[in-house]
């Protein structure tokens, strides 16, 4: 299991995004695994932007583990504009989770299309092996 979490004040400044593509670089070219699942929470909007942007894509959706409802999502105000992606259950409450992969394919075509825009777009023209 895999778990990438920021502090507050570092958030949004691109790491998350950095960290995973080093870490699938590691996992698809060095490892040669051929394929990499997870869930996100559906209300995780931005977890799920990082994702995409390495180029995850849905491929599911189910309820998670029910737990405590201590941020009062069908208490509060506040939250009913994301109730819909919970759902209540005997007093706990279960997130709706998104299942996403991604593929060693699609990892190389997005890392060679990545390659070939970078060398178009430096006029590096002898910048051919890939790092
Ligand atoms: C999820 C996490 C690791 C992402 O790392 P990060 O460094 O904050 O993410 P990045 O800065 O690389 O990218 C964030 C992207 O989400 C977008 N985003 C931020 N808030 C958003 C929202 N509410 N809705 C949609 N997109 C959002 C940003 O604009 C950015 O996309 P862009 O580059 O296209 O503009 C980090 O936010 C974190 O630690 N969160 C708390 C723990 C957590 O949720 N872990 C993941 C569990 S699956």
């Amino acid at each position: 299991m895999l778990g990438v979490s920021f502090r507050p004040g570092r958030l949004n400044q691109g790491l998350g995004t950095d960290a995973l593509r080093a870490f699938l670089g590691h996992y698809f070219r060095d490892m040669r695994l051929s394929a990499l699942f997870l869930d996100v929470a559906a209300f995780n909007r931005r977890a799920q932007r990082v994702y995409e942007k390495c180029g995850f894509q849905r491929c599911g959706e189910r309820w998670g583990d029910a737990q405590a409802d201590s941020a009062g999502v069908f208490r509060h105000q506040e939250f009913e504009g994301v109730r819909a992606l919970f759902r209540w259950d005997y007093g706990l409450i279960r997130p709706l989770l998104f299942d996403m992969v991604l593929r060693r394919r699609e990892w190389e075509q997005r890392r060679d299309q990545d390659w070939e825009q970078r060398v178009a777009r430096t006029g590096l023209a002898g910048l051919r092996e890939r790092p």
